[in-house]
């Protein structure tokens, strides 16, 4: 086994069970929001700010190819699925999973977080609206997992015993 992708809305709880997960194996964690703001030196909402989505897409992409190494769970931002060629990249280089939740437990979970540009404005609309055009995306990974009634240590068992 080589690497684990996870993907999924935010506030689906990738980078808690990434972390668990890469405990769980003794696997490098890496998350692809986290790396570029090191990168960077700045947050994510500023990159957004000041270079435009397009330009955090393609960091983005970077970030996805140069850490999909052996050994390592990555968590990836809730938009990574969007491009195609990411896509192809998810489903080749990897074992893809797709950490499932509903609208409404994302908003329950993101709703007091101001580190989330795309849902500046009215966010409840802003992740129904997301949902939907991202769900048949995401439904593209091969192993998808329900988290809205579910722990991160319950999710992390869950993946294990998918891809064992
Ligand atoms: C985004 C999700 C965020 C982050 C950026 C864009 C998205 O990551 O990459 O704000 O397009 O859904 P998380 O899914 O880790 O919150």
């Amino acid at each position: 086994m080589a690497v684990i992708f996870l993907t999924g809305f935010m506030g689906a709880g990738k980078t808690t069970v990434g972390q668990l997960l890469a405990e769980q194996y003794g696997y490098r964690f890496i998350d692809t929001d986290q790396e570029i703001e090191r990168l960077h030196q700045c947050s994510v909402r500023t990159i957004f700010q000041e270079k435009g989505e397009a330009q955090f897409r393609e960091i983005e992409t970077e970030v996805l190819q140069k850490e999909t190494t052996s050994k390592t769970v990555l968590s990836t931002g809730g938009g990574i699925v969007l491009s195609k060629a990411n896509r192809e990249w998810l489903s080749k280089e990897g074992i893809w999973v797709f950490l499932h939740v509903t609208p409404e437990e994302i908003y329950q979970r993101v709703k007091d977080d101001p580190h989330r540009p795309l849902l500046d404005g009215d966010p409840q609309e802003r992740i129904q609206s997301l949902f939907e055009q991202r769900l048949s995306l995401y439904n593209e990974a091969p192993i998808v997992i329900p988290t809205s009634e579910f722990t991160p240590k319950e999710v992390t068992v869950e993946v294990m015993n998918r891809i064992a």
